[in-house]
């Protein structure tokens, strides 16, 4: 059961980003699979922490490319980053302290905020990304 769908129309053309954008929705997913199936609080949890530590990672992966690659909007897509960071952690946390339903509020607040980040933010940086000698077949084997 799909709660978010990828959809080409969410692709910044550069593969690598685009594979990680896709594992996030998968996870988000996965999370609202055993959400919705009411699995045992310990599995929600190691599926949410996954979402977390994935979020992380790609953020850390977009943000070495704009500094690898000079992006002048560098500062403030990391302080996007850092916000939605400090938010996720709070949810995180929050589950952690017995707060079942904080789950269903984090998927909701990610699906929210996923391709709208996409759409304006994260293709605003492909090109000067291109320019700089990025590929778009670019996969992490590349790295
Ligand atoms: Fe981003």
């Amino acid at each position: 059961m799909a709660m978010v769908e990828w959809d080409n129309a969410y692709s910044v053309e550069i593969q690598e980003i685009d594979e990680q954008h896709k594992r996030l929705i998968d996870i988000m997913n996965e999370l609202y699979g055993a959400l919705a199936s009411k699995s045992h609080r310990d599995d929600i949890g190691i599926v949410l922490d996954e979402l977390v530590e994935y979020t992380k990672i790609h953020f850390a992966v977009e943000e070495t490319l704009m500094r690898i690659f000079h992006y002048e909007g560098y500062d403030q897509h990391k302080q996007i980053h850092d916000n939605i960071v400090r938010r996720v952690l709070e949810y995180q946390e929050k589950f952690r302290s017995g707060d079942n339903k904080v789950g269903m509020e984090l998927l909701m607040f990610l699906k929210d905020w996923l391709f709208d980040h996409i759409n304006k933010i994260d293709k605003a940086y492909v090109e000067t990304f291109i320019k700089g000698g990025a590929k778009k077949t670019w996969m992490k084997k590349f790295w």
